[in-house]
């Protein structure tokens, strides 16, 4: 029975990764999330009769939580995973339609989005990642996901002139880095992490409706770059399509196939939209 742990699973592409991956009975899900309880409610009411779910609370910024994550994720699976999702993070809506000028003018402000960024998506993935791997090592599948975003890649911020969204992006180019890492160690056990895009995806991050007139504009003017480096891009694809579009990556990425360490869109290569 392949054994997936998936981090963030309350909404957004975590809920629709557990809601795809536990369709399949063949499959035990276990989905880490702060507040337990909501998710289970949730659960039981959309999924009543699905047994191969489990719920565990952990935090990202909570290394005790991770840690005893990790022990009740062994107890549940017998000290094995084989898959691994790192999707929980902090997309922060206060960088999101601002220039980098335009929060570094406002340097306290600035400090203190950076530095939570950065304690969510990079330490707390880091320590995430450090707890789960002995039972990825112990798995048959050894696939560690991490989720990115094609956003933090270098060509695509300047060959398009993607200026805004300064403080997420540079979380996600720095947790990209540490997935490398991760890579270069472990890579000789067959273990795969691979830093993964999955598009722009309607979550509601990009929902014009919660901006104001001038983040609106800044959103537009988004789009419109989006269009003319993928003429087909239509706005963000439902969290179905991109979780679908994820998976099927996920199924063929393997450190055999060269994919150690890479950071890759939801199509498999360095196409973003
Ligand atoms: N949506 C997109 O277009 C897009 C594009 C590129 C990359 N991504 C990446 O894909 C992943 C999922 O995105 P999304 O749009 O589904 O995000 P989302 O709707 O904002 O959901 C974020 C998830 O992360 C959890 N989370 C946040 N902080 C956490 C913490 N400190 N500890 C544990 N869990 C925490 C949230 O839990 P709570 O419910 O408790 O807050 C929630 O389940 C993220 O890593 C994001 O950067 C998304």
């Amino acid at each position: 029975m392949p054994s997936w742990v998936i981090t963030g699973v309350s909404r957004g592409l975590g809920w629709e990764f557990m809601r795809q991956i536990s369709n399949d009975p063949n499959n035990l899900v276990i989905g880490i999330v702060r507040n337990k309880e909501e998710t289970e409610k949730r659960v039981a009411a959309e999924f009543p009769s699905r047994s191969n779910i489990h719920l565990l609370q952990g935090d990202l910024v909570d290394y005790a939580s991770l840690k005893a994550a990790a022990e009740d994720t062994a107890k549940i699976t017998g000290g094995t995973l084989d898959y691994l999702v790192a999707n929980a993070g902090l997309v922060s809506h206060w960088d999101h339609m601002q220039t980098i000028e335009e929060v570094a003018n406002q340097p306290e402000k600035m400090e203190e989005v950076l530095l939570e960024d950065i304690k969510i998506n990079v330490i707390g993935n880091i320590h995430l990642l450090n707890l789960f791997t002995p039972l990825i090592k112990q798995g048959q599948a050894k696939k560690v996901i991490v989720l990115s975003t094609g956003h933090a890649d270098l060509d695509m911020i300047s060959q398009r002139n993607l200026d805004i969204a300064p403080l997420y992006t540079i979380s996600k180019g720095a947790q990209n880095i540490a997935v490398s890492k991760f890579s270069a160690l472990y890579a000789k056990d067959g273990i795969l992490y691979l830093s993964l895009s999955p598009g722009a995806v309607d979550t509601g991050h990009l929902d014009l409706n919660h901006f104001n007139e001038k983040e609106q504009q800044r959103a537009k003017d988004l789009f419109q770059k989006f269009v003319e480096y993928a003429p087909h891009f239509k706005g963000p694809v439902s969290p179905e399509s991109a979780v679908k579009d994820c998976l099927s990556v996920i199924e063929k990425a393997s450190v055999n196939e060269g994919y150690g360490g890479a950071f890759i869109s939801h199509l498999g290569t360095k196409q973003w939209l």
